[in-house]
């Protein structure tokens, strides 16, 4: 086993890995953060996403020693307490998602293309999402989603990024 570092949603983590643990695993069983989801593992289907030092990555194909002294958020920094991050109140108003287990990497790639594309239109949407997949609900509600939390992303992303 290998001690490394993480500063996982702000909080700065010792961990003990073997060489071939993946940082997916390693958040989950070690962290112990289990919003991030193991789907694919092979770099299809985005259940993994996390953001690793401020961009979206899967993090199944990741080793975490690769991570040694990065930051990551998962889907578990979005809310506070009860007052859910607009984008997963948006998700929520929306019915857009139905299992939940695409859901942590739709949220943390939805809230990555708001902040650089506060507007984007139903095009822009769809080629961000491209590396999440999602088996239950079809497509439309979590364009309708996204779309649904530019109004907030419009506004406020500026000043006060989205937690
Ligand atoms: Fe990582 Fe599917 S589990 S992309």
């Amino acid at each position: 086993m290998t001690a490394m570092r993480l500063t996982v949603n702000g909080v700065q983590r010792e961990i003990d890995v073997d060489p071939r643990t993946l940082l997916v695993h390693a958040i989950r069983e070690q962290v112990g953060l289990t919003g991030t989801h193991v789907g694919c593992l092979t770099g299809d289907c985005g259940a993994c996403t996390v953001v690793l030092d401020g961009r979206t990555a899967k993090s199944c194909s990741v080793l975490a020693l690769s991570a040694d002294g990065s930051a990551v958020d998962t889907v578990e920094s979005l809310a506070d307490g009860d007052d859910l991050h607009p984008v997963q109140q948006a998700f929520w108003d929306e019915f857009a998602f139905q299992c939940g287990f695409c859901l942590p990497g739709m949220l943390l790639t939805a809230k990555e293309l708001l902040e650089s594309t506060p507007d984007p239109d139903d095009a822009q949407v769809l080629a961000a999402l491209n590396g999440n997949l999602c088996r239950c609900t079809g497509y439309n509600t979590i364009v309708s989603a996204v779309r649904k939390a530019s109004g907030c992303a419009t506004t406020c992303v500026k000043e006060s990024p989205c937690r």
